[in-house]
């Protein structure tokens, strides 16, 4: 498989000199590079952003910044990204790893447990009483990347903060094919992800299809 993976990799748009100083950075200064979405991820992202036209954005998960990056860089110049990490010793490295890539007034950065803020921005958006949010402030696209074992409860949160036509992207929904063994791992993790597969699965109000790049896309189309 890995040199498929090569050829494929050689052969799809090369990341700009920005991505490739968040991945050297990434190794430098954490232990968790594998965290990275990665060029062929990246890419694909990036296109999906420029295909719909999105032009809002919400990350969960930004790690060192890389697909909060691809995402941003495929937004019209009036398009905003906010991203929830909630690791703030991260902040110096995301920060910087947006201005190389110009992207710094398009990309908001939000430190803090993701449910709590997704709290907040759902009163911002007058959702937490139960009212219908300006259409105005739904977001075009969901990139969900943050604790798997929170996949259902952030689905959840996120629902209706996407319009109608708009996509949720959740991230590594195969678990390193630990989803597909029999008997299923019992941790909570793969739990938290086999629960979610089966959640979009049988929710009428979406289509979907899990892409089976890398650690699993589950891409998600919000019913008109
Ligand atoms: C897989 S990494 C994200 C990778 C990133 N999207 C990328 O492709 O470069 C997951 C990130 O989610 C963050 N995270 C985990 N639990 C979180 C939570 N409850 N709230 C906010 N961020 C969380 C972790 O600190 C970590 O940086």
């Amino acid at each position: 498989m890995e040199h498929i993976y090569k050829y494929i990799e050689e052969h799809a748009t090369p990341q700009s000199e920005a991505l490739n100083w968040v991945v050297r950075q990434t190794h430098i200064r954490t232990n968790h590079a594998r965290m990275l979405s990665g060029a062929l991820q990246g890419q694909l992202m990036r296109m999906l952003v420029q295909m719909t036209g999105a032009r809002r954005i919400l990350e969960l998960g930004t790690f060192t910044g890389y697909s909060a990056i691809c995402l941003a860089s495929g937004l019209p110049e009036e398009g905003h990204l906010d991203t929830l990490e909630l690791n703030d010793e991260l902040e110096d490295l995301i920060l910087e790893g947006f201005e190389r890539a110009g992207l710094a007034d398009k990309i908001a950065l939000h430190i803090g447990d993701c449910k709590q803020t997704l709290g907040r921005f759902r009163e911002e958006m007058g959702l937490a009483e139960g009212s219908e949010a300006d259409p105005e402030k739904l977001y075009d696209i969901v990139y969900m990347d943050a604790n798997k074992r929170e996949y259902c409860e952030y689905y959840d949160l996120v629902f209706d903060m996407v319009r109608p036509g708009g996509l949720i992207l959740a991230d590594n929904v195969l678990w390193d094919g630990k989803v597909c063994q029999d008997p299923l791992p019992q941790d909570k993790q793969t739990l938290g992800i086999a629960r979610f597969n089966d959640l979009v699965r049988d929710d009428p109000r979406v289509e979907s299809v899990i892409l089976p790049l890398r650690d699993g896309l589950n891409v998600i189309h919000k019913r008109l």
